[in-house]
């Protein structure tokens, strides 16, 4: 039907007669000449009808926007002065002979240039009117690009790709599951996998040595700018390989695809461990493109007469930390207040904050709130340990260790974005050295992980103190954003048992959830471990994207909803039946 696409078009076809397929991106009417920028997956080129090809060009006259037409012409030169040096193919035109209409469009929802501004709810309502917009094409197109770099690295590394099953048992990641009924079991539900997490692991069981996907996840969770409910993780699992081994194949496969689709080369890994990226960033995620850190001061303010510090100050769960910004001095009181609202969201209680006006005018040159509660040898000895500079503000957290981190690592991001404080480039680590576990509200332990990841001790260690215990995971963070986690599993049972005894998973309960995977690690499992990396995350990163959502040909709201689609949607009383379901009333929300 065609010979080329619209976008592929260059000077080296001047002369040469070519036939594209497309949508009409714009017509314009010039002094008897029509314009028509017809649009493919490709890109646009810009055909001219004049008034000689008398049939076409009245053709032409009645197509809109978003027609689907055909054109058959020759490409030329653009005449001197008309050259559009911001378009691919704005160094030629086609010169239209024969026109035809394939199809006519109603009037779009919304222009389909870059900068229009359209609600995200209508953008995704018309996504295949959306996804016509150059950028999405080529969003769309760049994925389906890495994803065949990623197929090729890991097949050429001996990867087989193993499909599992959607329809399954819960697969615990932490999140909610979301179920289906079963027909042909009355009142039993499967769940639609977090994770291939099980399948993969019984597949090393099963002396596959090595597997990988490109795999759906399903998770009911709350959701984010880097969060679907239904997203696709880079799925791989390995036997026989230590963490060392597997981090380092798997940060060559993350080094090709950079270097492949972004020629950036992104050199060696820096290693951290949980507990130093929480100490100086406050956060398992750290930016590191962003210099500033947290500081401990609790060793100076034990004493102080200031309680909201030397309170904490005293307490081994707490945290009393300082994060000096160079040249925040000049925030306004304003952005102050708002910055200590900002951090209310994560529980703090204040914010309190030193601007350094001048540092050679000792505590004169300093302006704050809480100097007055600090003997002058505190607030000397703690202007030296950040070695603060003129021009500086100092923001202070002071309460429990997990508010204390999780407030100021946010307020390091929200300041050096602020402030332009944020370098170009990316920063990728790997975090290693997890906690096994965090105590939650209630005192139990939960898995900072997944249950199956095996600690860095034996069985006698982790149950004697498990709150101490490490783990052999690790997680791959670039520029902030956690794009992969994995770690080496639990092979045998008896540690597995074991975990699940610590997480308040009795043995029947085990059994019942789990019984198919401690009945594979008994029957010859190989040490094993993997790794899972967020698609959508690696490929929103890539593309510079603010929004997962704009890297998925057709993603869900932040309710979890498809506007396209209407889903979720009601079903009949018929199928209902079937499935042995009966609906309860659902409570209105008070309005
Ligand atoms: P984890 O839960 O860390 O590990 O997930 C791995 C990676 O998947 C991405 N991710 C998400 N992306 C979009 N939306 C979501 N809701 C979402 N949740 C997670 C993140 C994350 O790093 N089975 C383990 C992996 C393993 O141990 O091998 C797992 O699923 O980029
Ligand atoms: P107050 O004595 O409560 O007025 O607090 C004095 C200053 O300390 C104010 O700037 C508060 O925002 C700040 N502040 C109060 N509680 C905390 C806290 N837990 N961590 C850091 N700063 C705090």
């Amino acid at each position: 039907m065609r010979s080329n696409y619209c976008g592929e078009l260059n000077e080296t076809f001047i002369d040469q007669e070519v036939v594209l397929c497309g949508w009409v991106h714009r017509r314009r009417d010039h002094g008897g000449v029509i314009f028509l920028d017809v649009r493919d997956r490709e890109g646009l080129a810009q055909i001219v009808f004049d008034p000689d090809t008398r049939e076409s060009f009245a053709l032409a006259e009645t197509v809109r926007s978003e027609y689907v037409i055909r054109v058959r012409g020759s490409v030329r030169a653009r005449p001197e002065g008309t050259i559009n040096k911001d378009m691919p193919t704005g160094k030629i035109e086609v010169l239209g002979k024969e026109l035809e209409i394939l199809n006519v469009a109603n009037t779009p929802p919304f222009q389909l240039d870059e900068h229009a501004d359209v609600g995200e709810d209508v953008r995704l309502r018309y996504r295949f009117v959306d996804l016509r917009r150059p950028e999405m094409a080529a969003r769309l197109r760049f994925r389906s690009k890495v994803s065949i770099t990623v197929r090729n690295f890991l097949d050429s590394h001996g990867f087989l790709d193993i499909e599992t099953p959607l329809l399954t048992k819960a697969t615990p990641e932490g999140a909610r599951d979301y179920l289906v009924p079963s027909r042909t079991h009355p009142n039993r539900f499967f769940a639609l996998p977090q994770s291939p997490q099980l399948f993969k692991q019984i597949l090393m069981a099963a002396g596959m040595d090595r597997y990988y996907q490109i795999a759906k996840c399903f998770r009911d969770e709350d959701l984010r700018a880097d969060r679907q409910p239904e997203f696709t993780q880079i799925d791989v699992e390995t036997s026989f390989m230590n963490e060392e081994q597997i981090m380092s194949v798997m940060e060559d496969m993350i080094r090709v695809i950079f270097k492949e689709h972004l020629d950036v080369d992104l050199g060696a890994f820096p290693r951290m461990t949980y507990a130093e990226a929480i100490r100086r960033y406050g956060s398992d995620k750290p930016d590191l493109r962003i210099d500033l850190e947290l500081t401990d001061i609790a060793d100076l303010m034990k004493d102080v007469d200031f309680k909201v510090f030397s309170g904490p100050a005293n307490d081994p769960a707490s945290r009393v930390v300082a994060l000096r910004v160079p040249n925040g001095g000049s925030l306004s009181r304003k952005v102050i207040d708002d910055y200590t609202a900002f951090v209310a969201i994560y529980g703090a209680k204040g914010l309190a904050w030193v601007k350094v006006n001048d540092r050679a005018g000792g505590i004169d040159g300093l302006q704050s709130p809480i100097l007055k509660f600090m003997p002058p040898a505190v607030i000397e000895a703690l202007l030296d340990k950040l070695a603060a500079q003129t021009g500086d503000i100092i923001f202070f957290g002071a309460d429990k260790a997990s508010v204390v981190s999780e407030a100021l690592g946010a307020l390091r991001l929200k300041v050096a974005q602020d402030l332009g404080q944020v370098k170009t480039g990316w920063a990728p680590l790997w975090v290693i050295d997890f906690p096994m576990f965090e105590r939650v509200s209630d005192g139990t332990l939960n898995s900072l992980h997944h249950p199956f990841t095996a600690p860095s001790c034996d069985v006698a260690t982790l149950a004697a103190n498990p709150d101490a215990a490490l783990s052999r995971a690790y997680d791959m963070v670039l520029n902030g954003t956690e794009l992969g986690g994995g770690s080496i599993r639990i092979n045998k049972a008896d540690m597995q048992q074991e975990v699940f005894k610590v997480l308040g998973i009795g043995p029947e309960e085990a059994e019942e959830k789990f019984g198919f995977l401690l009945k594979a690690l008994s029957y010859g499992c190989p040490p094993h471990g993997g790794i899972a990396f967020g698609l959508d995350r690696l490929i929103m990163l890539m593309t510079g994207s603010t929004s997962i959502r704009d890297v998925i040909a057709f993603p869900k709201t932040q309710s979890a909803a498809c506007p396209l689609t209407d889903a979720p949607g009601i079903v009949s009383a018929q199928q209902l039946r079937e499935l042995n379901i009966r609906l309860r009333e659902v409570e209105k929300p008070a309005s």
